[in-house]
């Protein structure tokens, strides 16, 4: 990454989309968009520590638009208020990013990837646990007051799972992708661009079908903060159902897991039956290169991509369901927003789907609930025995 990305603070130091890193040099239009030249001086005259909007420049926007990848992650971050985010609220703590993240020599703290781009920033758990960064850094593990039962929970329950009750709570992000409804055209054959003012793309000849959705309810694992990903060439073992391109690791009988807080993203992808393999397709291009984009044609675009990637195609397409998770750890609700106990503790709360321990107010055990039973009763006995005794006797 060039250093004005994270530097600049005039907010002027715009690249070109195609132009594989380069700022704009000369006017030039993409689209509609007209971009103007960045006057590198008045730039390079004008950096600082980076900035919200430095960051989000890329983590906001990730896969293609605001919003569009992380929950939890959008432009409404750029100056929100307590309501969004009690750190980063404009008015209160103003927290920049790497308040949290802190920052030394450029390694910039709280990554989960077991295999990042760079090979050095290697950190992620469990192995090594030094770069993480957590809310106990600040907080402890018993933020509550003495007494309070929130306190018993931060060896099971991650802070998250109780303080972002609700994600996307400002912009909204998206939920579903369905790449399979690409490709259809107007009647004239144009390019279809189907977009609603609250949120993004509905629908693009170029991309398919979005869904978008604000104010969301996590979905819960238990998570001891790694993930696995899916890689280049990894060969789809399942063979119903949908495909997860990321697992979240963690189990209830392991002391570094806790339950956590997660968006979940679906989707439906390309996969080539015969190879067992997610398609990489050839998507940016003009006409006649093979690209999606210039041919509108899947089985062009798969070959095209799939040998770029060095990958073998069969030629046997099919669309398949895809699921990828994105942990939640931004939005951190004031505290009056905090999951109240029975969102967890009942029969049909958020936990439902989760196994492996016992909760109150959630499950039952026959054997203990007879037991109980049966105490009752024996007691009930016994005092009536113990009463029939003392009229008896006086
Ligand atoms: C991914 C974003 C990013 C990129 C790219 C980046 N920096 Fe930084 N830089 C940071 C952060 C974060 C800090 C710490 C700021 C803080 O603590 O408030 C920092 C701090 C600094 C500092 C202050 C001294 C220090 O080490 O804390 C200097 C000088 C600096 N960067 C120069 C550069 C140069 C030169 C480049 C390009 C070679 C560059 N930066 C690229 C994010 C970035
Ligand atoms: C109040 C503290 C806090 C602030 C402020 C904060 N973060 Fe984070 N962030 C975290 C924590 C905690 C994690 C989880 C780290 C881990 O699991 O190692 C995290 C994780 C992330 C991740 C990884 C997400 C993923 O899907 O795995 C990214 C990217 C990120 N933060 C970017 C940002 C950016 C950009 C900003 C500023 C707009 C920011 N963070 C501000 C606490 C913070
Ligand atoms: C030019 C785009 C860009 C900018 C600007 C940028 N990042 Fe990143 N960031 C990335 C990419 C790409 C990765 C994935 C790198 C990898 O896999 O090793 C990443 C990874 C991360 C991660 C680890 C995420 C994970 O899931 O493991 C964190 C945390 C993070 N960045 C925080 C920041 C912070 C804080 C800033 C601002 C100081 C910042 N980034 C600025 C592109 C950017
Ligand atoms: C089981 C749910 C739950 C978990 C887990 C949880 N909290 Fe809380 N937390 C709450 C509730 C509910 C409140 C609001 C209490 C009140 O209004 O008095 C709260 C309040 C707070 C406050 C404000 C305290 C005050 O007295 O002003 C902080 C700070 C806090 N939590 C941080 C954390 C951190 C950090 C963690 C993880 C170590 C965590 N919480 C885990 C439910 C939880
Ligand atoms: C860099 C330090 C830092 C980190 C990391 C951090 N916090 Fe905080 N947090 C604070 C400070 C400072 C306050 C304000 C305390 C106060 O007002 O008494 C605060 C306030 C809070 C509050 C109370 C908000 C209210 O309504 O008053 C909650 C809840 C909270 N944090 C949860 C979290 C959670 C969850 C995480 C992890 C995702 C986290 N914090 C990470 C520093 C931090
Ligand atoms: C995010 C979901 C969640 C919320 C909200 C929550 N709990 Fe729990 N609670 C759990 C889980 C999970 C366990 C089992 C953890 C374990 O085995 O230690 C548990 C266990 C318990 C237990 C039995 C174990 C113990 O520590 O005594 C009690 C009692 C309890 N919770 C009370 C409460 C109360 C009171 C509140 C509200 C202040 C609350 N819980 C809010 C998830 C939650």
């Amino acid at each position: 990454m060039d250093c004005l990305v994270c530097h600049d603070s005039t907010g002027t130091y715009k690249k070109f989309p195609t132009d594989c890193g380069n700022p704009v040099y000369e006017e030039k239009k993409f689209g509609d968009k007209v971009f103007k030249p960045v006057n590198l001086k008045e730039v390079a005259q004008h950096v600082s520590r980076p900035s919200r909007k430095n960051c989000g420049a890329c983590h906001f926007f990730g896969g293609g638009g605001d919003g569009v990848k992380h929950g939890d992650l959008d432009s409404s971050l750029s100056a929100p208020l307590k309501s969004l985010d009690v750190h980063m609220d404009k008015t209160g703590l103003n927290y920049n990013c790497q308040r949290c993240h802190t920052t030394e020599m450029h390694h910039i703290q709280g990554r989960h990837y077991s295999d990042p781009a760079a090979n050095d920033h290697k950190a992620a758990m469990p192995k090594d646990s030094a770069n993480r960064i957590a809310c106990e850094s600040c907080h402890t593990d018993r933020p509550h007051k003495k007494n309070q039962k929130m306190n018993d929970h931060t060896d099971k329950v991650a802070c998250q799972s109780c303080h972002i009750p609700l994600f996307a709570r400002e912009n909204p992000t998206v939920m579903f992708w369905d790449w399979s409804k690409a490709g259809k055209k107007s009647e004239d054959g144009k390019p279809i661009d189907v977009k609603n003012k609250e949120t993004g793309i509905a629908y693009s000849t170029m991309k398919g079908e979005l869904h978008w959705a604000k104010n969301q309810v996590p979905e819960y694992f238990w998570y001891n903060g790694a993930m696995q990903q899916m890689k280049v060439g990894d060969k789809v073992t399942e063979i119903n159902g949908p495909i997860q391109l990321y697992r979240v690791l963690g189990s209830p009988t392991d002391s570094n897991s806790r339950i956590a807080p997660f968006k979940v993203h679906r989707g439906i992808q390309p996969y080539d039956v015969e190879n067992h393999l997610v398609v990489i397709p050839k998507l940016f291009g003009k006409p006649g290169t093979g690209a999606y984009w210039g041919d509108y044609d899947w089985m062009k675009a798969s070959e095209t991509g799939m040998k770029v990637a060095g990958l073998p195609f069969s030629g046997k397409l099919e669309f398949r369901e895809t699921v990828t998770y994105w942990p939640l750890n931004h939005m951190v609700a004031p505290k009056e927003q905090s999951l109240k106990c029975e969102e967890c503790h009942a029969q049909d709360g958020r936990l439902q789907k989760l196994t492996g321990f016992y909760m109150p107010g959630r499950d039952k055990s026959q054997g203990i609930d007879l037991l109980g039973w049966v105490l009752v009763a024996v007691s009930g006995i016994g005092a009536s025995i113990h009463g029939l005794l003392r009229i008896f006797k006086r």
